[in-house]
């Protein structure tokens, strides 16, 4: 296949031509990836099974993992879900534009490709002004996942995607680093109570403040068992190198941390270590490669760094990557559950 085409633009002068090359991409079927607030996704017209079908193709994604449809506003709901309750009004008036998707009953206009067969499907109303122009241009809902690989690191810069799809996609639109770093939270509204499937970019107290009592979804599901949400299969988000995440207070953490990539040092092994800023003079002079994705109190920018934090560690040629734990507040959550899946389940819990 010939090399995807990519066009720069600026997020903040956007060129329309550009726009609207893309735009025609999409409603002739073919595959643009774009950047949208937390990672750039890879989009396809999401009326169009032919073209749903070619993101599974692509990406090599399993047919039984749903796609978020997105919207340029929330005044196109009714095009896409069958019902609207005034709960999902209420919190696309809250938090749309932006990192969070609603489950809803299916709209009979969104073919079985997008939904994977399910009677409900996803949407958001992404708050990055290209995603934004993109959508509006086409004039048709976008489905699109995150542009990579299935089960590889989400992408959330331009040379990410062409990492992974160079080839396999139509066009890529470049407009730079994407600002919150990690995906959107996915939140349903057909079950009893309001349940997030996936933490994401709107953290839980967020929700909660507008919801009361949000349940969250119980932490990976094996691959095989029927998941609520495919997307929380264990395994997903994975760096090239094992990883294993260590939870706990932060002095025992460090130490036992330390302790282990000594040990797994001395048998031979290249050992990376993912952890805060604050965390790197613990570790000085060790024959360790260390990267660090932020203060531990500043998780916006922990977010934002976690999956190029990742990467510089694989392209570092590590084997094994030694992580730690961010705690459960705000956007910690979805940080923790990305690392979560990228160990596999491996998680350490010291006291
Ligand atoms: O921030 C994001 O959400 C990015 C950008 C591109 O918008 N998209 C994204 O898509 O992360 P993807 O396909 O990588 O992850 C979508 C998640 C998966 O976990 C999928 O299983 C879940 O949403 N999902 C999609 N439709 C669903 C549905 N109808 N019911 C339950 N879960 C669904
Ligand atoms: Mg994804």
């Amino acid at each position: 296949m010939k090399p995807t085409r990519v066009l720069k633009i600026d997020p903040q002068h956007i060129a329309t031509v550009l726009i609207h090359e893309a735009a025609d991409v999409l409603r002739a079927g073919g595959l643009v990836a774009f950047p949208t607030e937390t990672v750039y996704g890879l989009g396809a017209n999401a009326l169009d099974a032919q073209a749903v079908r070619g993101i599974f193709a692509a990406k090599e994604r399993p047919g039984y993992d749903p796609l978020i449809v997105h919207l340029a506003g929330a005044e196109s709901l009714a095009e896409v879900a069958c019902r609207v309750p005034p709960v999902a009004l209420m919190l696309a008036e809250r938090f749309w534009p932006g990192p969070l998707t609603l489950v809803l009953p299916r709209g009979p206009r969104i073919p079985p490709e997008v939904t994977a067969g399910g009677e409900t499907v996803a949407v958001r109303v992404p708050a990055h002004p290209v995603a934004q122009a993109l959508i509006r241009a086409a004039g048709v809902p976008v489905a699109a996942p995150s542009a990579n690989r299935f089960g590889r690191l989400s992408p959330t810069r331009a040379e990410d995607v062409l990492a992974d799809l160079d080839g396999r996609i139509d066009l890529l639109l470049d407009g730079g680093p994407t600002p919150v770093g990690v995906e959107s939270t996915v939140l349903s509204l057909v079950t009893p109570r309001p349940t997030i499937l996936r933490p994401g970019g709107v953290s839980r107290e967020s929700l909660e403040l507008l919801l009361g009592r949000v349940e969250v979804l119980a932490q990976p599901v094996r691959p095989q068992e029927v998941a609520p949400s495919p997307g929380t299969l264990s395994q997903h988000y994975a760096p090239r190198a094992k990883l294993i995440l260590y939870e706990g207070p932060r002095d025992a953490l460090l130490a036992a941390l330390r302790k282990e990539a000594l040990r797994l040092h001395g048998a031979g092994a290249r050992v990376g270590l993912f952890l805060a800023s604050e965390d790197l003079p613990f570790f000085e002079g060790l024959p360790l490669i260390m990267r660090a994705a932020g203060p531990a109190r500043d998780l916006e920018t922990v977010a934002r760094q976690l999956f190029t934090t990742l990467r510089a560690l694989d392209e570092a040629g590590v084997e094994v990557i030694l992580a730690r734990d961010f705690g459960a507040a705000g956007l910690g959550l979805a940080v923790r559950d990305r690392l979560t899946r990228a160990a596999g389940g491996k998680v350490v819990r010291v006291t």
